[in-house]
């Protein structure tokens, strides 16, 4: 069966990415599988200066989710582009560099230089981060300040742009519209959720930020929902992303109107949950006989 997709004019071989700060660079992947297998790899997100992120502990666990609060931590666009976009060259699969940024500029800039590596197919704004206090979620919480960053980044870009949106705000619809309004080729649904949790022994919050974002099977209803409710009303792609553990999983997000699924915090667990999750897709495909345009949105 078929199972490409075309999102923005690029070609994937599949529906399935990674999602990003789950998966690296997708080069860590190389003991277990063949990334090239995978529609994409969204590369771990990306600021212009090095940010050393913030306070441990960064990451606890939850009855049926994660929370995390690393806070960007990476070693900048210069380290970046010196000794990690070379590894990505021999790899065929679809890289989507994931960018943030503590002023418009910073995210223009990157919009900028990212347009000039070929091995970058499309760039995604982080708009939606939880759990850093500069940037981030600020530019995905208000309307105006997303709209003028969409802008600022799609005058300045030569790739796909795609805006990764945050759970944590008012009506979802209002800033996707937006989004495709000022230029946005495509959208990501959704980042994660914001919340906290309490180490009772201690008597303090469990995480060194206090808050952190939620992710995982618990949170994948709500982001189906903002999916479901978003491609009613956007014409341009949508990368479903949240809680997605299984090839069922990644169905429902595909008949509420993804094009593509970004796999998260299933890969922490196991890192084959990717590959898995592409093969649960293509039995399904195979058992009903329907290629994966035909499954699209059946659910709208
Ligand atoms: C440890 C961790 C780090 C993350 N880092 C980023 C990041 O750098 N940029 C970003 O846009 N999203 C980041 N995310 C959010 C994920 O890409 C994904 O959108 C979210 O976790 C929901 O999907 P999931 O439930 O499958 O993990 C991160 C999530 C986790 C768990």
């Amino acid at each position: 069966m078929d199972l490409s997709v075309s999102m923005a004019g690029v070609k994937f071989s599949n529906p399935v990415i990674t999602a990003s700060g789950t998966s690296g660079y997708g080069y860590e992947f190389d003991n277990y599988f063949d990334i090239n297998q995978l529609g994409g790899v969204t590369l771990k997100g990306l600021t212009l200066e090095k940010r050393p992120g913030n306070t441990p502990p960064r990451i606890c666990e939850t009855a049926c989710g994660l929370l995390n609060s690393i806070g960007l931590a990476n070693e900048g666009y210069e380290f970046f582009i010196g000794n990690i976009y070379p590894r990505l060259e021999k790899y065929t699969t679809n890289f989507i560099a994931n960018i943030s940024g503590s002023t418009v500029d910073d995210y223009v800039l990157l919009t900028e230089k990212l347009s000039e590596l070929p091995k970058i197919k499309i760039i995604e704004i982080n708009a939606s981060c939880p759990n850093v206090k500069e940037g981030g979620m600020a530019f995905g919480s208000d309307i105006k300040i997303l709209t003028g960053l969409v802008k600022a980044c799609s005058g300045k870009k030569q790739k796909p742009l795609f805006v990764k949106l945050s759970p944590n705000t008012g009506v979802i619809t209002d800033f996707a519209r937006a989004c495709e309004q000022n230029g946005a080729d495509g959208l990501t649904l959704v980042n994660t959720l914001l919340g906290m949790k309490i180490n009772i022994e201690t008597g303090r919050p469990a995480l060194g930020n206090i808050m952190g974002g939620y992710s995982g099977a618990a949170v994948m209803p709500v982001a189906l929902r903002m999916v479901w409710q978003t491609a009613q009303v956007v014409k341009i792609p949508i990368i479903g992303s949240g809680g997605i553990l299984s090839g069922s999983d990644a169905l429902e997000f595909i008949m509420a109107g993804a094009a593509c699924v970004a796999v998260g915090t299933a890969s922490l667990y196991d890192p084959m949950a990717a590959i898995k999750i592409l093969d649960g897709i293509r039995h399904f495909c195979c058992e009903k006989n329907r290629d994966i345009s035909s499954i699209k949105g059946c659910a709208l």
